[in-house]
């Protein structure tokens, strides 16, 4: 029989995994890697559960882009919190962020196409790629004061089998919005090479210093017209599984925005992709309207434990070997370690010697040793337990 060859995956677990399975099997994990929101004791607004008892959800009434009520509380969103508009008609619904990519990438690439994405960032588009027979063309984040894009490594990355470039705002584990002014240059390189820009738009509302605007927002040229946003097929994507801790409801969606007709044609591609799977469920849709507009309640809660965390940082960081890059945004923090071999070697010997978990910054593409990744989410006990754990590593 056969499998296909873009399925072969090495069954074998990372040495990283090994460990982690063995750390756990030994007792109770120092976890600074959690990222599932619903395990870190946050309080759940009531109406998130009753909204799932409006009788509305036992009515089938299928629309490919979505429920246009949902979709409605959607553009609200932008609206109220970006002073963005984007009409219910331009956003489509999918099960989740990851989900959303999938589609775009049968949208904009044949097999053996690729797209451009940055690093370091999430891993997610490693596997993604693969299943989508898409190459991944990735390009350099740097760091000297703040994060901004490696023009030089983007331009290089470019082939002319490149169909879409993608953007993280803010990008995770870095922490960093994409600036003004990557932002001007991303969208004159999209526009010149005629490409797609897809941005993840996740965390955008977990900033904890500023709030940045979104892609959708407009911004005015030096001239007073809207500049190069206009002309750019641009598709934003967010979702619930972060802006309202719920990755168990399956809801995500794309918001386009860019020339009339490159928006019209991407939309009626998107629809036919989404009518094949209609893969969200009605009760998230339904419900959407009521649980975004209880979405602060969610943020505040996630931002006081992710600032608390980071005090903690603060208070015991100074005077030691470890220390943190600085977080603009999102849940996760990066920290700078001394660098004693690989990345991944370090973690697995943390998780051995202390039973602390920490990814490898490896994992997200930084380079060169010395970098682990750590969340923000774990209770602020539990945070501190594990940096002590981390610093006593070091001290000794
Ligand atoms: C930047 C980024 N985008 C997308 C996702 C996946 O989101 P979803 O759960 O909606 O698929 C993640 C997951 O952590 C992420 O970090």
């Amino acid at each position: 029989m056969h499998f296909a060859a873009r399925t072969g995956f090495d069954p074998e677990p990372s040495a990283y995994g090994l460990a982690l399975l063995a750390a756990r099997s030994r007792g109770t994990l120092l976890d600074l890697t959690v990222s599932n929101p619903t395990r870190c004791g946050f309080a759940v607004p009531a109406g998130l559960a009753e909204a799932l008892s409006n009788p509305a959800v036992l009515q089938y009434d299928p629309d490919p882009a979505g429920l246009h009520s949902a979709r409605e509380a959607v553009s609200r969103l932008y609206a109220e919190r970006h002073g963005a508009t984007v009409a219910a008609g331009n956003i489509l619904l999918t099960a989740s962020t990851s989900e959303s990519y999938g589609y775009l990438l049968r949208l904009f690439c044949e097999p053996g196409d690729a797209i451009l994405v940055p690093s370091p960032s999430y891993p997610l588009f490693d596997l993604l790629g693969t299943l989508h027979d898409v190459e991944l063309q990735p390009y350099t984040l740097q760091q000297h004061d703040s994060w901004h894009v490696d023009m030089g490594t983007l331009r290089a990355a470019l082939t002319p089998r490149t169909r879409a470039l993608v953007v993280i705002h803010p990008n995770n584990p870095t922490g960093h919005f994409c600036s003004k002014a990557d932002r001007a240059h991303l969208l004159a390189f999209a526009r010149e090479h005629d490409l797609p820009l897809i941005v993840d738009e996740v965390f955008l509302e977990y900033g904890l210093e500023d709030d940045e605007p979104s892609f959708l927002t407009s911004e005015l040229s030096s001239s007073g017209r809207p500049g190069d946003e206009s002309k750019v097929l641009t598709i934003v994507l967010g979702g619930i599984s972060k802006l309202l801790c719920l990755p168990q409801m399956k809801l995500g969606w794309m918001a386009l925005r860019g020339p009339q007709e490159l928006v019209a044609t991407a939309r009626a591609r998107l629809e036919i992709i989404a009518d094949t799977f209609l893969s969200v469920g009605t009760p998230p849709q339904v419900a959407l309207p009521t649980w975004l507009s209880q979405q602060p309640q969610i943020v505040d809660q996630v931002r006081q434990r992710t600032l608390a965390n980071l005090e903690v940082l603060d208070r015991l960081l100074p005077g030691t070997a470890v220390s943190r890059l600085r977080v603009e945004a999102g849940w996760t923090v990066v920290l700078r370690v001394p660098s004693l071999g690989s990345d991944e070697a370090l973690a697995v010997q943390l998780l051995d010697e202390h039973t602390l978990a920490l990814h490898p910054g490896s994992l997200y593409g930084f380079r060169g040793g010395g970098w682990l990744v750590g969340s923000l989410l774990p209770r602020a006990d539990d945070f501190r337990r594990g940096i002590a754990a981390l610093l006593s590593f070091f001290a000794s």
